[in-house]
């Protein structure tokens, strides 16, 4: 039987495409914010089948995330049984660890609030970086889908020549992939943040590369800062406007002026959050996901149950 979807809010546009995915229609939870701030979460009982995706991207996730585990219990009281949340954006990840002394480590506190309220999660290209995988901080099952082939066949069929560009060491890890799966040469930058909106990054040799299309590939934008500090810079070794591909758009701030301003060609993103730049379509990556993890619990389940 095919799950039933629920988005948290319209602005999920990807809960739509993943129904369609399933052939089954997409609800929408009704959120009512009362005079005082408070939240009240209504669903349409129908939404509660044996399987239900909670389908909730969570840029901004403050404001959505006692909506979200309001809606996760309703569910349950409403007789949902397995319930998935498909995140395509994970917040939080990139606090992992204390970075000074008091700081909490928000990505474990986080993956504890998720992880009582939900059966199994499904992302995108969460930001893995400290923490290994989201095993080690989420307890329930948790996929993390991979957007480098979405993202190489989308350069391979809109770039000409791509030089395929990491503004940071992190991201060695995904332009890697994206360079193998295109076949495309790779270089990876020096950045450093020295605050929230102050970054500088540093380019190897790249005159060599005068020829090609730079694709910088990063998996968020958040305040543009670091993939402007790339363009400019590349801007300042007289290479080709450089084209920007990040996994997701979070654009905080004035990032869409900042990085416009800097001289990107084009910025394209996945819809793993929506926003008008969007150009890669992750809803195939993410259905199939969804499908194994539904297919393979069921399987644990049995497993556990035993034969009767
Ligand atoms: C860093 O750890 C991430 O991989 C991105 O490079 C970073 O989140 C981008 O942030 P911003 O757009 O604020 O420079």
């Amino acid at each position: 039987m095919n799950p039933a979807v629920i988005a948290l809010t319209d602005a999920d546009g990807l809960a739509g495409a993943i129904a369609g995915a399933f052939g089954t229609r997409c609800h929408t939870a009704v959120l009512h914010t009362f005079p005082d701030g408070e939240t009240g979460v209504r669903i349409d009982p129908a939404a509660a089948a044996p399987d239900v995706l909670v389908v909730a991207s969570l840029d901004h996730p403050n404001p959505k995330l006692v909506p979200l585990l309001f809606l996760a219990r309703i569910l349950r009281e409403y007789g949902a049984g397995r319930i998935l949340l498909v995140a395509p954006y994970l917040a939080y990840m990139r606090q992992d660890r204390r970075f000074r002394d008091g700081d909490g480590v928000s990505a474990r506190y986080f993956a504890d609030l998720l992880s009582a309220h939900f059966d199994g999660l499904v992302t995108v290209d969460a930001h893995l970086h400290r923490i290994r995988c989201l095993g080690d901080v989420y307890t329930v099952p948790a996929v993390n889908v991979h957007a480098a082939p979405a993202v190489a066949e989308w350069i391979g069929a809109c770039v000409d020549r791509p030089l395929i560009v990491g503004p940071d060491s992190e991201s060695g890890q995904w332009v890697e992939e994206v360079g193998r799966l295109a076949g495309a040469p790779v270089i990876v930058l020096e950045k450093q943040r020295r605050g929230d909106s102050d970054v500088a990054v540093s380019v190897p040799d790249v005159e060599h590369w005068q020829d090609h299309t730079p694709v910088l590939f990063d998996d968020i934008i958040a305040t543009g800062r670091s993939m402007a500090a790339t363009v400019a810079h590349l801007q300042r070794l007289r290479m080709k406007p450089p084209v920007c591909v990040g996994v997701h758009a979070i654009f905080a701030g004035d990032a869409e002026r900042i990085l416009s301003g800097a001289g990107a060609a084009q910025v394209v993103t996945t819809n793993t959050v929506a926003h008008p730049s969007n150009g890669i379509d992750m809803t195939p990556a993410i259905s199939a996901a969804v499908r194994d993890m539904l297919r393979e619990t069921a399987e644990d389940d049995c497993r556990r149950t035993g034969p009767d």
